[in-house]
């Protein structure tokens, strides 16, 4: 158990909204199958902004939710796959935004499961001493890696940003960061690829470069096995909640909420019905912002803080799945 309170929390959703009778003028497919197979309606793309901007712009938000002075940040961990630059850091582009010059930044590709490790971390850190206050940021520009030919992706990703400041709980707070369980299986890797830039210098000879570990043909572009990702997702969601709570040493039944990765309302269900779970402790909002990997858990909690539909002192489970593999849960009480 770590000493952990969100005291403020930001979100920054683009403003352009792609439907998805959209999406079935560009690729063969349509809104019965979208959204019988995933439960996504309509998705938000960036209408320009670079990831860094999102990220800054929920990261505002948050910081005026905390009340916190931002040079009081200690620490800024911006989880993205889809960052602007290899260097500088997405997380050192916020602190210039925010004028943080106290907290150093790094950022960190856990890819769908970030938030989730971003929290573990931060509870880890709070747990030592000189750091009181960390700005987690999750920022995902996804559009940037999706081939809007290929109708088995295209349909699925959302951009968007939404941030967390987490500070060490005080005596007397029912905040606290219960557990949290964390994985990967680099074995499935292959099952969801991005490439990054390929090696090529003047003194290597192009047939004696590598060919691609994964067989992956689609450059950049993302390539999935979404049948395989299912099946894992499916199991590695509701393996890790039930891990979690045993951890926390907790019934299933004392959680108030559920907040998944938003990939697919199927996944979801299933994973409740494995849990034996009520589905009415089920966040889904899949069907407005689509899957904005890393983001996505954080946009549902702000949401429903900001709804005040999350109160003191409930028990919440996060539960991060996606590209590595990783997976991850935590459960906090608010
Ligand atoms: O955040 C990262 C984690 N990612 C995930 O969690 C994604 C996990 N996977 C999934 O959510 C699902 O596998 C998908 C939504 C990606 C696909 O659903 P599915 O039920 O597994 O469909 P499928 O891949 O088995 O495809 C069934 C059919 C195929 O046609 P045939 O071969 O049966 O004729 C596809 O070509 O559906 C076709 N199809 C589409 N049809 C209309 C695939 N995409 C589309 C589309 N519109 N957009």
């Amino acid at each position: 158990m770590f000493d952990l309170k969100i005291i403020g929390t930001g979100s920054f959703i683009p403003e352009t909204l792609v439907t998805n009778e959209m999406m079935a003028t560009i690729v063969d497919t349509n809104d019965e199958w979208i959204t019988s197979r995933t439960g996504i309606s309509n998705r938000r793309l960036s209408s320009g902004e670079p990831t860094w901007y999102m990220g800054a712009e929920a990261a505002r938000k948050a910081l005026a939710a905390s009340g916190i002075d931002a040079l009081a940040i200690d620490m800024i961990v911006v989880t993205t796959i889809t960052p602007d630059y290899y260097t500088p850091s997405t997380a050192c582009i916020i602190q210039d935004e925010l004028g943080a010059k106290n907290a150093f930044c790094f950022d960190m590709n856990a890819a769908c499961t970030g938030f989730v490790y971003a929290l573990d971390m931060a509870g880890r850190y709070l747990s030592t001493p000189g750091i009181n206050n960390i700005l987690i940021v999750a920022s995902e520009n996804i559009s940037k890696i999706v081939d809007y030919s290929d109708r088995s992706t295209c349909v699925l990703f959302g951009d968007g940003a939404s941030a967390a400041i987490v500070s060490r709980a005080q005596p007397g707070d029912s905040s606290a960061l219960l557990s949290t369980v964390l994985g990967a299986e680099g074995d499935g890797g292959g099952f969801l690829v991005s490439r990054a830039l390929d090696l090529k210098h003047p003194f290597v000879a192009d047939d004696k470069i590598w060919p691609d570990r994964f067989n992956h043909t689609a450059g950049h572009f993302i390539g999935m096995a979404g049948q395989d990702v299912y099946k894992f997702a499916v199991r590695s969601m509701s393996d890790s909640i039930m891990k979690a709570a045993e951890k926390a040493n907790i019934g299933m039944d004392e959680l108030h909420y559920i907040v998944p990765h938003q990939a697919n309302s199927r996944i979801v269900e299933a994973a409740a019905r494995r849990m034996k779970v009520d589905p009415a402790i089920l966040i889904q909002r899949m069907q407005d912002f689509g899957n904005t990997s890393s983001a996505s858990i954080p946009i549902c909690l702000d949401e429903m803080i900001r709804e005040g539909k999350l109160k003191r002192g409930d028990k919440v489970a996060i539960s991060g799945f996606g590209g590595g593999l990783t997976y991850g849960a935590a459960i906090f009480v608010y």
